[in-house]
């Protein structure tokens, strides 16, 4: 079984793919095979709306990354999506990503029946992290994907999410900011869930 997660900040390495290993963590400790996609470290072309997707199942754009990561897409079991809040949304990349996946959708659902999971870090407290997870997860069912909420298979319980902030207190009239999501004790451990949740039912399969 492969899980294979997608990250779609513009900082490689920070707070959503921090997340995106917590949940990773979790899967690869009952032996399943992992991978992490940076997608601001890959070229993905705009898509240009040739509309060649619609007849036959491939992209008229061959000269970029897009084709690899469709390739790994394929072969994964569970797809887990992570983006942090761009105003209210998903990042610039990650909406470059959805399009792109378009070949995958018009003639069959390609990735029809696999797991999928969405996650979404975010500045503020409410910073729009709700609406960006519905974004993600709206599109993993558009893909046919069953998506797999954060709910821990153990406890039953369910902590919302994975949405993380950087919000951490306020001190007096002036917001505390927490370092990174390291700090972020429940944001992680939903995370954690997440991953479990996605082990149980990759079991099942
Ligand atoms: C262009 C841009 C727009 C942003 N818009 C929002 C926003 O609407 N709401 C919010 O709470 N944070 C917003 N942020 C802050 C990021 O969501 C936040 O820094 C997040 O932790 C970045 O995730 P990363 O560490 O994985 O890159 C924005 C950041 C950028 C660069």
């Amino acid at each position: 079984m492969k899980v294979l997660a997608i990250n779609g900040s513009h900082r490689p390495g920070h707070n959503t793919a921090a997340m995106l290993n917590t949940v990773l963590d979790e899967v690869k400790a009952e032996g399943f095979e992992t991978e992490l996609i940076e997608l601001y470290e890959h070229e993905i072309k705009l898509c240009k709306s040739c509309n060649k997707c619609l007849i036959k199942p491939e992209c008229s754009i061959k000269d970029d990354d897009m084709a690899m990561i469709i390739e790994k897409l394929l072969a994964a079991d569970a797809i887990i999506l992570g983006s942090p809040v761009y105003f209210g949304n998903v990042s610039g990349i990650m909406k470059i990503f959805i399009d792109r996946s378009r070949s995958m959708h018009m003639c069959k659902n390609a990735l029809d029946g696999k797991i999928g999971a969405a996650l979404t870090h975010a500045g503020l407290r409410n910073g729009g992290q709700e609406m960006t997870q519905m974004i993600l997860e709206r599109f993993l069912q558009c893909h046919g994907l069953h998506v797999v909420e954060a709910r821990d298979p153990e406890t039953g319980i369910f902590n919302g999410g994975p949405l993380g902030t950087m919000f951490d207190s306020m001190a007096g009239e002036n917001i505390k900011w927490k370092k990174d999501v390291s700090e972020d004790t429940l944001t992680l451990k939903t995370c954690s869930s997440l991953g479990k949740n996605i082990v149980r039912v990759l079991k099942q399969k």
